[in-house]
This record gives C-alpha cells, structure tokens and sequence, in this order.
C-alpha cells in the first residue's frame, strides 16, 4: 500500500521512521510503500539522502501518487494544503489527518468531500515503535478504510478508535501532549538520583526504566495502578514516605490540572479555526 506523508517535521518523521522500522502492515504481509513531501527541492534531496525513500516537493504529485495521505503539517497549514491537493483526492483514497484540533468537518470541507477522512492524534514515541494513537471516523467510513489507518498506527504502537469526535481534544490533552509531562517527570527523577549521590547517567537510566517497568506492568498485569502501588508500599517502609512528598507536593492535581489545560487549548484552537 503506497503511504504518502505530507510533512516531515517532528511528527511526520517520527510515523516515517516506526513505519520504515517495521516496513509491514498488521497482517505481516504487505509493504507499505512510503513516500514523503517536503517544501523545498533541497530539503526533499535531504530527506532522500537521510531516510533512502522517495521524498517529493510537490504536494499534488505526492496525493496522487498515494493511496493514503498522511497529512503532518500544522493546523494552521492544513487547509491551504488541502485545498491545493483538492483534485487528486478521489473516493478511493484515504486521508488521515493528525492536525490537533481540526475537525473531520473541517478535514471533509477542505478536501473536496470525496476522499474518505480519519482524524488521528498520536504521539512522538510513534518513532520507536511504541507510540499512542488515538482516532476517529465519520461514522459513514468503510471498514476497510477503518482497518488501514489501524493498520498504520498499530504498526507504530497501540490504537484506541474513538466513536466521539468530542473526545479527541481530552485525549490531545493526555497522551498527546503526555511524553512531553513524562520527560518532565524522568528528568525531575533523575535530578533527583543527583541529589542524593548517583551519576547523572544511571540516575537517568533509573528514572526511565522505572517509568517504563511501572507502564509495562499496568499494562500487562491489568491491574488498577493503586492495587499495584499498594502492593509496593510496605508499612513503615520507605515508600511511603516518598508517596507522603509527592501528596504534599500536590503531584495528582498537578499532572491532572497539565491535562486539563492541554485539552482547554485544544479547544481554543478549535474555535479559531472554524
Ligand atoms: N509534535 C507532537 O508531539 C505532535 C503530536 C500529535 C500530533 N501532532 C500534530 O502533528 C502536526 C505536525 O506537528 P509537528 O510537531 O511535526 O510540526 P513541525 O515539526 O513544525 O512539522 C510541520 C512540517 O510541515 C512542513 N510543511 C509546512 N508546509 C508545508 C507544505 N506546504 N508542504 C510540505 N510540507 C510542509 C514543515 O516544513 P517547513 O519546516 O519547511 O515549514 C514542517 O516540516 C501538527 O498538526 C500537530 O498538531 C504533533
């Protein structure tokens, strides 16, 4: 299936790279064909150079050429684009958006209302394979549309399709914007590992690798995060005393006050676009 990124910034890149890490589909059995546009002639030669895929200037030849589009710019691009892509864009096509805040009427507007329309939210982890996508359809999408954008994300880490378009900004607000709050995390742990005596290296290691491990575990051992913290949280024991800080610190309302906010601009940007 010929996949074709429009936009390699930080976000575009990262779907390139987990998609060319693993250059299969869900079934493990086909390749997706990837390529890329970019602005310019000269940061397309770069992009060819770097990442050895096709990478074009041109938006129109890239949506022609492509079976689905990947549309990666900013929001604020993302209508001009559509609109000068317009021709190409032909029922048997699917355009997958991950434009925070704009909106599958928004995306069936500018795109001349033929192309069928996903709006996804993922995140940067995409490029290591171990990303969180969210995404959302118009409830008249085919299930074989449904199943290639699946298809896609999966390959870069776990999905969630959503049947509420309403609940895109909530979920901008946590996993998309999350790794960003959880580097913020890691790194407050490991200046705390500084703090009291440990290299700045295994401090980070540690930092991260707990992080990971208590994820791994919510994950795998679907538990409620409170049974497992119980469970590592002895009386009179250290923990303890390191969970009464973090009450004191007001760590919950924080982290649920960031999410809050996060998806509060999302919105905002919503109703500055519309
Ligand atoms: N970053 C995240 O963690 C994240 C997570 C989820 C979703 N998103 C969404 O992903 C989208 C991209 O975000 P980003 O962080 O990757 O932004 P970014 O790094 O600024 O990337 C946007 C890219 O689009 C390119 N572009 C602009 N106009 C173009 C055109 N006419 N033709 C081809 N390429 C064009 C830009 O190229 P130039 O540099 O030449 O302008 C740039 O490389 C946004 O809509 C954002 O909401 C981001």
């Amino acid at each position: 299936m010929k996949v074709g990124i429009l936009g390699l910034g930080k976000m575009g890149e990262a779907i390139l790279q987990g998609l060319k890490l693993n250059p299969k589909n869900g079934n493990g059995d086909t390749r997706w064909e990837l390529l890329a546009s970019v602005r310019s002639e000269a940061s397309a030669q770069r992009a060819h150079q770097e990442f050895g895929i096709t990478c074009l200037s041109d938006n129109l030849e890239l949506a022609r050429r492509s079976e689905v589009i990947l549309l990666c710019v900013k929001p604020y691009q993302a209508e001009a684009i559509l609109k000068a892509i317009t021709p190409t864009l032909t029922d048997d096509k699917l355009l997958i958006s991950i434009c925070a805040s704009i909106t599958l009427k928004q995306l069936r507007e500018w795109s001349g209302g033929k192309i069928a329309v996903i709006r996804a939210m993922p995140n940067t982890p995409c490029l290591v394979r171990a990303g969180m996508t969210v995404f959302c359809a118009e409830n008249s999408l085919s299930p074989e549309k449904n199943q290639i954008a699946e298809a896609v994300f999966s390959t870069l880490g776990k999905t969630a399709a959503l049947m509420d378009e309403a609940l895109m900004d909530g979920a901008t607000g946590l996993s998309g914007c999350g790794p960003a709050y959880a580097y913020l995390i890691i790194e407050a742990l490991s200046d705390a590992g500084v703090k009291v005596g440990l290299p700045r290296a295994l401090a980070t290691e540690l930092a991260a690798q707990t992080l990971a491990g208590s994820a791994k575990m919510v994950m795998e051992r679907r538990q409620h995060p409170a049974a497992l913290k119980d469970e590592v949280t002895t009386p009179s024991g250290c923990t303890i005393d390191g969970l009464m800080a973090l009450e004191e610190g007001g760590l919950r309302v924080t982290l649920i006050k960031a999410v809050v906010a996060a998806a509060e601009r999302s919105r905002e940007l919503r109703r500055t676009s519309e």
